[in-house]
């Protein structure tokens, strides 16, 4: 008999990530919709996942691609209609999966009737719906603002003569918790998702709701770090636990947190279950693993070791050791694809790195995000020129560049490797002209890449695909308890080429050996005892294990055994 209590389905499950102006467009109109998704419904079961979180689908004018929601009721109809989207629920439920929505609420469209009305007049009924600055008060205290040419979060409006807040576009204004009656709006917004049936959300920058409304200087403690200050908000967690009050605790749903600037030493506030808010969330410290120190969307210049990679996932690990539930991701619509940046994408290393990252993921303790494409190894696109970009921060942050005459050249470089709009390429069904995702060009660029292997048509058949390994290891997990519940152990934090570590579960217990190298490697483990090391899967035929200790890697090949 296990040992494991409280276990719930949310952790057990394997969740797919789906970005919905990606996936396939039904309508030939080159973006992506939710008949499409209701189309491709069969292929995402057959993965074996069990859990789909959406991107958001809401009413919205796209200037951050649905991230500025103008009617949290409403579908936006480049995706469909009401109807589709039920059709969608329905499909889902029908084969037993669950599906999670995006819940945008630091703030919301310019064009949502809220701001619509509350810019109209300071004694607008939806005034106190926004952070509002009067100019008679003078300029507000600087704030920063991610996607502003000027990087200004303060917008001056002069209909009242005066500064509203957005810590993201000028079209993306905050909301102002610290007024009731948003927040009520909030969870009644909630509630009429949940009593349609959806089963959770994930909650975008969750951890920046609350602000000081009187709107200070940038505390001494926070010199040049606005995320930190923006994630450390006084009511946060009043906010949080309310919600959970007044919404989740009445529902048998997921919540995920979006969490920019939260580190180790406040995770157990968000997500130990006697607090009463969150059930996982998504820290930040892998996606800045190999940026510049404070700026996400900069590569730093020397390469990521792999050791800073473990510690990592080892630290976050123990913070959930004993309360609350991690998340596992290496990548989602705002950084680049995994195999190009975890991996190795050459044409020699992909399918191992591909492969290996997978059975990572599927090992770890912690609840696995698998981004759609990430199945089949799609890879970064890497975009020559600026006109081939969508994505506002990539846009944005080129006109602030233009404007202080910064080096343009050096920027689109980084992009390359950094941009967003890398792993937002139609998905890759086949390899047709547009890949399968649309009979119209598409929104963003095919990935060229679709014609040489890297689609679904050509992977289905094949039993070495990527996609292949990817559903026999989402099977292995959840054949195996231990692999989802059991301890976590690092061996050896200091090798640079091989990133082993076992998982036990009172007398279960694994040995993963992943290699995180383009040439062959061997790890000897002295520390773990056992007489036997079977195999349960490699991706790779050849079988690592040469006896006793000593463990022999190819290339990116990644093991795991069953240790007796
Ligand atoms: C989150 C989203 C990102 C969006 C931003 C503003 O970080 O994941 O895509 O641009 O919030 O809503």
């Amino acid at each position: 008999m296990h040992r494991v209590t409280n276990r719930k389905w949310w952790k057990e499950g394997v969740v797919y990530q789906i970005y919905p102006r990606s996936f396939q467009d039904s309508t030939g109109n080159g973006i992506g919709d939710l008949r499409g998704i209701v189309e491709r419904l069969d292929y995402i079961k057959s993965l074996g996942i069990d859990i789909i979180w959406l991107n958001p689908v809401y009413a919205s004018p796209n200037d951050d691609n649905g991230y500025d929601i103008a009617d949290y009721r409403g579908i936006m109809p480049e995706f469909g209609t009401m109807e589709d989207f039920d059709l969608l629920l329905a499909g889902i439920r029908e084969r037993g999966l669950k599906l999670v929505m995006d819940l945008v609420v630091n703030h919301s469209s310019d064009e949502h009737n809220w701001f619509l009305e509350s810019r109209k007049s300071r004694n607008s009924a939806y005034r106190d719906y926004y952070h509002w600055w009067p100019a008679e008060k003078g300029t507000p205290p600087k704030r920063w603002s991610y996607f502003d040419v000027e990087g200004d979060a303060w917008n001056y409006d002069e209909r009242t003569d005066a500064y509203y807040l957005h810590s993201f576009s000028e079209k993306q204004p905050d909301l102002k918790w610290e007024n009731p009656k948003v927040r009520k709006e909030v969870y009644d917004i909630m509630k009429f998702w949940f009593d349609k049936g959806v089963d959770g959300f994930r909650m975008d920058v969750i951890s920046f709701i609350s602000k000081d409304t009187d709107y200070p200087e940038l505390p001494s403690e926070y010199e040049g770090d606005f995320v930190s200050f923006y994630s450390n908000g006084p009511k946060l967690h009043e906010y949080l636990h309310e919600m959970h009050t007044e919404v989740l605790d009445r529902y048998d749903v997921m919540t995920v947190g979006e969490a920019p600037g939260i580190g180790l030493d406040k995770a157990l506030d968000f997500v130990d279950e006697d607090r009463k808010e969150l059930n996982m969330f998504f820290h930040f410290d892998l996606m800045a693993l190999d940026r510049e120190e404070k700026e996400v969307f900069l590569m730093r210049k020397d390469k990521w070791k792999l050791s800073e990679f473990k510690k990592i996932h080892s630290d976050w690990d123990a913070a959930f050791a004993q309360k609350g539930w991690g998340s596992m991701f290496l990548n989602n619509h705002d950084f680049p694809r995994s195999v190009s940046r975890w991996g190795d994408d050459s044409e020699a290393n992909w399918h191992h790195s591909a492969t290996m990252l997978q059975t990572f993921l599927l090992t770890m303790r912690g609840t696995p995000y698998f981004y759609y494409g990430e199945e089949i190894g799609m890879t970064n696109i890497e975009f020559d020129r600026i006109s081939e970009y969508r994505d506002i921060n990539t846009l944005n942050r080129y006109q602030t560049l233009k404007r202080e005459g910064g080096d343009l050249e050096a920027f689109l470089l980084n992009e390359k490797d950094a941009s967003r709009d890398n792993a937002r390429t139609p998905m890759q069904w086949d390899g047709s002209k547009n890949a399968g995702f649309s009979k119209q060009r598409p929104w963003l660029r095919v990935n060229g890449n679709h014609t040489n292997g890297i689609n679904v048509a050509s992977q289905e058949n094949d039993p070495n695909s990527v996609l292949n390994h990817f559903r026999k290891m989402v099977h292995i997990r959840k054949q195996h308890l231990g692999l989802i519940y059991g301890s976590y152990r690092l061996l050896q934090q200091n090798n640079e080429d091989i990133y082993a570590y076992t998982r036990t579960l009172d007398r279960e217990r694994y040995l993963v050996i992943l290699g995180f190298t383009d040439k062959k490697s061997t790890i000897v483990l002295g520390e773990i005892e056992f007489d036997r090391a079977d195999l349960l899967i490699s991706n790779d035929g050849h079988r690592a294990h040469t006896g006793g200790n000593v463990f022999e890697l190819m290339p990116y090949q990644a093991c795991v055994y069953v240790l007796r």
